[in-house]
């Protein structure tokens, strides 16, 4: 059952001029959270934005001792803009967690599972990444961006996951291999690699890239979407995505963590 609570906001952390990780208090939200969750954050003064604003929780951690939500945020906007200024000790409304988790209750010491990311799409991958090692399951993170800069929080996966673990893949080269994300994931499946499921969150391509290899695979997968959304709980259905079955699903209720199979991925 989602929260909605004024939480503090305990620091800001700025990675470069369009990346930063927002971290405030855990609140209630924190002990509910599960790794794929989101929360609505009002991002601004109420008027402007009007609407909150959709953002994974990336982290339950905590911040000198005290219990923490983070967030790690891509400026686009006016809402991701503001919220970067949030000095702390600024109560901010946040309505979560929110949506269904990733799928993850049935993995255990001899599992091994794939995570890819790209670009800010790192964000639900934190907390499974830290899930997922805490279970002992074995993960594998491939994870790609445009360059160097846009491969964030590269420290915190190498810690949960092993720095063996973590394969990286940018367009200029900058950091791991030069080319896409999905090469570092072929690789490894052509090399007769399997994996129990594939997690991903990311840009659409890359959606659609990835049920293309799941198809091919025959991997199961559990995709974080995401989608303009103005309730986060299945009201308004500014959301919804083309579903195989000919519906729309809502991806705030029915997601965000959704199987690729359960989208028609030629109309999204
Ligand atoms: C479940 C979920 C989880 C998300 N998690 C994160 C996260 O962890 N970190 C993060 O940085 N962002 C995340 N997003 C995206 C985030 O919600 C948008 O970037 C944000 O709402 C933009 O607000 P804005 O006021 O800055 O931009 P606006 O001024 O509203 O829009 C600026 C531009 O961004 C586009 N845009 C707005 N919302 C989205 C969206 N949801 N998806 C794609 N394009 C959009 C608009 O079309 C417009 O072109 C998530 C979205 C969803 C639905
Ligand atoms: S955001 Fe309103 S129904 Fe999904």
């Amino acid at each position: 059952m989602p929260v909605n609570e004024e939480l503090r906001v305990l620091k800001t952390l700025s990675y470069d001029a369009t990346h930063y990780s927002l971290f405030v208090q855990a609140g209630s939200i924190g002990a509910l959270t599960r790794p794929g969750h989101f929360a609505m954050l009002q991002a601004g003064d109420g008027l402007r934005p009007y609407l909150r604003r959709a953002f994974s929780i990336a982290d339950v951690t905590t911040v000198a001792g005290v219990p923490a939500l983070e967030f790690v945020v891509k400026v686009v906007g006016v809402g991701t803009a503001a919220l970067a200024h949030f000095a702390e000790g600024t109560p901010l409304p946040v309505l979560g967690p929110l949506g269904v988790p990733f799928p993850i209750d049935d993995l255990g010491r001899d599992d091994r599972v794939a995570l890819v990311a790209g670009g800010i799409g790192l964000a639900p991958l934190v907390l499974l990444s830290r899930v997922l090692a805490a279970r002992g399951v074995t993960a594998e993170l491939f994870y790609g961006g445009r360059n160097e800069k846009d491969v964030l929080k590269r420290a915190d996966f190498e810690r949960f996951l092993g720095a063996h673990r973590c394969a990286y893949a940018t367009d200029d080269g900058s950091l791991g291999r030069k080319g896409l994300v999905t090469e570092l994931l072929q690789r490894e499946l052509s090399a007769g690699k399997t994996y129990k499921r594939l997690y991903a969150c990311g840009p659409v391509p890359l959606f659609r890239a990835l049920a293309r290899i799941a198809d091919e695979a025959d991997l199961e997968t559990s995709f974080a979407l995401e989608s303009e959304m103005a309730c986060g709980f299945g009201v308004c259905l500014g959301c919804v995505v083309p579903a195989r079955d000919g519906r729309f699903a809502t991806v705030c209720k029915e997601g965000p963590c959704l199987p690729h199979t359960a989208i028609d991925w030629s109309r999204v």
